[in-house]
């Protein structure tokens, strides 16, 4: 059994997956594969593992239909058209729970740092800005007692909630296509509606999948109904957001502040507007890089391809209908 791995994953579970007897074919070079490549060589494979954003589309599940398992290194599955991989019957599998809390962490780093302005300030202090005590200047805002807005709120979201109200001692709000009682009942959070998530948020943080109904979600008509001292998080995907207007709402003070861990095109080119922006911090997309997460996920990711080739069920199927169907 051979697979093609897209990058480099942790030893953990690459080691697993050798000692499972299966051959690797690592993809090494310091550039994002083309599809043509991720075809050329998944077709000299049994199964794909999949790290980083690989266009897995219906053109490429057709191509290699031939696939026991792909098996992602992220939890996130938006870059895999679930229908073609079904109609294939191609079990797909993902790394779910591991990394709530470290993207959480990086959506209340970025809260923080847009709320006193430390990734501009930073800045300043690299190109010998810092020059003397301004009681007026520099001015953030506090985030004590002031009003959380969640969109999406499922794992992650529920880490932000615990670090907001732990921390700041935020009221909760959110919105959902179905309530979270736990959430409910330890935060007492509210569940609302979209207009009035938008109207009531200080702090607004995006942590829902990316698909169709949530692509674009957060463009001119969006912001333009926020608070003008509001801080926008986005740790979840670049494509939930409209990055012209969002930097439009900054530059035009319809909202306050804007913090970045996704972005859309991912890379940002260097010249973006946002990355000058006193109060906006943009992170290239870090919410579970961390040695103990990032472990994690590669075990899961091994777990998943080794069940796939073994033709067992994977532990963390994203499409378990393809065992249901029979
Ligand atoms: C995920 O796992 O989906 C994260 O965004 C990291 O890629």
């Amino acid at each position: 059994m051979k697979v093609f791995i897209t990058r480099k994953i942790p030893d953990i579970g690459l080691k697993m997956i050798t000692d499972a007897g299966i051959e690797v074919i690592e993809w090494d070079e310091k550039r994002p594969l083309i599809q043509a490549e991720l075809i050329e060589f998944s077709k000299q494979c049994d199964a794909l593992l999949s790290a980083g954003f690989n266009n897995i589309d219906a053109f490429f599940l057709n191509e290699c239909k031939h696939l026991k398992v792909i098996s992602l290194h992220s939890v996130g599955y938006d870059n895999v058209d679930i229908a073609a991989a079904n109609a294939l019957k191609i079990p797909v599998g993902n790394t779910p729970g591991v990394l709530s809390g470290p993207t959480a962490d990086v959506a209340f780093l970025l809260m923080l740092a847009v709320s006193r302005k430390a990734f501009y300030l930073h800045n300043k202090i690299m190109k010998g800005e810092w020059k003397f005590f301004e009681p007026t200047a520099d001015l953030g805002i506090e985030i004590k007692g002031k009003t959380l807005g969640i969109f999406g709120l499922g794992n992650i979201g529920y880490e932000m909630a615990k670090r907001c109200v732990g921390a700041y001692d935020m009221k909760v709000i959110y919105h959902n296509r179905h309530r979270n009682l736990k959430a409910e009942k330890e935060f007492n959070a509210e569940c609302v509606s979209f207009e009035e998530l938008l109207k009531r948020s200080d702090v607004l943080s995006v942590h829902t999948n990316l698909s169709d109904e949530t692509k674009g979600t957060f463009d001119k008509n969006a912001f333009s109904q926020m608070k003008p001292s509001s801080i926008f998080i986005n740790t979840a995907r670049g494509g939930i957001h409209n990055e012209e207007d969002l930097i439009d709402a900054l530059q035009n003070g319809i909202i306050w502040g804007a913090g970045l861990d996704v972005t859309n095109p991912e890379p940002m080119h260097k010249d973006n507007p946002l990355l000058a922006m006193p109060n906006a911090a943009i992170l290239p997309h870090i919410g579970s890089a961390t040695v103990e997460t990032r472990n994690a996920m590669a075990e899961i990711a091994a777990a998943n391809l080794i069940a796939g080739l073994n033709g067992q069920r994977l532990p963390h199927p994203v499409n378990p209908e393809i065992y249901e169907a029979g």
